[in-house]
């Protein structure tokens, strides 16, 4: 089976699933979507710092213990694996997923709350402690 068609086979391809949330160490940094082809490139578009090499499942220099969760290979990684770590050069999340990855630098989703736009999501940038301010909300 072919990457596209894996992907376009995914469960998570269904008008109904859930798109998986990806945390850092606890932090919220993403909703894998159809927009990424793997978890390596999502993680890569929110500035996580991970070293890839072959990115394609070769070399395993990209290998992350995985917290929590599961994913999906698009490709048989090569890499020998302990059976809590994973590919993202060539897996996409099965699930909501929890990796042992640093936060830090990375935009961070995270939830206002205490007025109405509680379920507004925002993003912060870890590792400077300087949030990024949120809009004001104006009373009627
Ligand atoms: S970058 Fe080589 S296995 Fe992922």
């Amino acid at each position: 089976m072919t990457k596209s068609n894996l992907l376009k086979s995914h469960p998570l391809n269904s008008p109904f699933a859930k798109a998986p949330i990806v945390r850092l160490q606890g932090q919220p940094v993403l909703l894998f979507t159809q927009q990424h082809s793997s978890l390596l490139q999502a993680l890569e578009a929110k500035k996580v710092r991970i070293f890839s090499e072959c990115r394609s499942g070769f070399c395993g220099a990209c290998k992350t213990r995985i917290i929590s969760g599961s994913v999906s290979y698009l490709t048989e990684p090569l890499a020998e694996l302990n059976a809590d770590e994973c590919l993202p050069c060539c897996c996409i999340p099965s699930e909501d997923l929890e990796l042992d990855l640093s936060p830090e630098g990375a935009a961070v989703v995270t939830y206002s709350c205490g007025n109405r736009r509680a379920q507004t999501p925002s993003t912060r940038k870890t590792g400077n402690l300087k949030a990024v301010p949120q809009q004001e909300v104006v009373e009627d």
